[in-house]
């Protein structure tokens, strides 16, 4: 091939195709060697400054000391710097929830830091938002809605809070062993007729007898309930043990609540403590809470 080379003044290398093709060996561009070199001689400056190559102990650190964790703690350190500004106030024990609930941007934040505190401590039981669990039976108690403003123990942010640090326990005692099926039916009629604006004049009477129900002791003359003792608002549509209704307010008159030592069906409703008594959050944490529940639909 090489001894009819039509182009005997390039720089080639000798080789020939088809008469036109031809290798050549010339140097390559210009931008193309600064880039090879510029490319080397960045990764030689990378692999000194930062870690890079594996060892058998660990690898070569840097001399500039960087590490991923290390710059992730740096980020977590200036977020907390912009957190411990709202952080401070929510702990501090002179800001009371009130006062939280009052300040529209230390309210706002601390909506936000909770929402992910409910779903660790307080939606297993109460629902994601506090939509609330339904009892799936009769005999069920379920768990309450906390996004109504519909209360057991009270909507303003202090009731709010003293439920959370000392957990609720409300009783009712089982009225099965004293009371015969049929007075039990006339006051699971009356309450059922309370809740849709009307009375059953057996079950009232009962209701309002200290020897036989005596009901109106812990549930009020007007039946409205007493958010001293838990004790549900028998007048209104909400039902504490859903569905509610005959068969439920039945259930509930025979065995109780928290009587289980009286009545081993008696309802179980108990709300636990998360104070000191109990899973012993911080206060700066249960104020948190106590705001994030007040601000779900019903504070009061
Ligand atoms: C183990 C289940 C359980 C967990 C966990 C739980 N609760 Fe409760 N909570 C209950 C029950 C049951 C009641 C109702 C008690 C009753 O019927 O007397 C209740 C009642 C309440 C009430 C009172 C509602 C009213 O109508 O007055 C509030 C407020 C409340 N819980 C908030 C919380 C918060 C906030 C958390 C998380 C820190 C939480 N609960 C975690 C079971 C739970
Ligand atoms: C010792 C106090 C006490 C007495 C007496 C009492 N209750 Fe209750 N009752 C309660 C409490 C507390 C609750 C709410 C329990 C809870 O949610 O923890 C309740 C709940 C109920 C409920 C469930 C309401 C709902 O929304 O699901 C019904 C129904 C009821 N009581 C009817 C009666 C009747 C009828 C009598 C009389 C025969 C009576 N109670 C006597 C304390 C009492």
């Amino acid at each position: 091939m090489s001894e009819n080379n039509p182009f005997p003044n390039e720089n080639n290398t000798g080789h020939f195709w088809d008469d036109n093709l031809r290798e050549l060996s010339n140097d390559p561009p210009g931008w193309w060697r600064i880039g090879f070199h510029a490319s080397w001689i960045f990764c030689i400056i990378y692999f000194i400054l930062y870690p890079a190559l594996p060892t058998l102990s660990g690898y070569t650190t840097g001399t500039l000391g960087w590490t991923q964790v290390g710059e992730y703690n740096e980020d977590l350190a200036a977020i907390d710097q912009v957190r411990s500004k709202w952080e401070d106030q929510i702990n501090d024990p002179n800001v009371t929830a009130a006062m939280i609930v009052a300040d529209d941007e230390l309210r706002n934040y601390t909506i936000r830091s909770a929402k992910v505190l409910f779903g660790d401590y307080c939606s297993a039981c109460h629902g994601a938002g506090g939509a609330g669990n339904a009892a799936m039976s009769v005999s069920e108690s379920g768990y309450p809605v906390l996004a109504d403003d519909d209360w057991l123990y009270g909507g303003t942010i202090e009731q709010i809070q003293t439920t959370i640090t000392n957990g609720r326990k409300g009783i009712m005692t089982p009225y099965g062993a004293r009371l015969s099926a049929e007075e039990i039916d006339d006051l699971a009629q009356h309450v059922v007729a309370l809740s849709e604006g009307g009375e059953h004049a057996a079950g009232k009477a009962l209701f309002m007898e200290p020897t036989k129900g005596g009901c109106f002791a812990c549930h009020g003359m007007d039946a409205k309930g007493m958010s001293a003792l838990g004790s549900a608002n028998l007048t209104d549509v909400v039902w504490r043990f859903s569905p509610g209704g005959l068969e439920s307010a039945r259930h509930t008159i025979t065995h109780g609540v928290n009587g289980e030592l009286m009545d081993p069906q008696s309802r179980n409703a108990v709300m636990p403590a998360f104070g000191p008594l109990g899973k012993n959050l911080s206060e700066g944490t249960i104020k948190k809470l106590a705001v994030y529940v007040h601000q779900l639909g019903g504070g009061q």
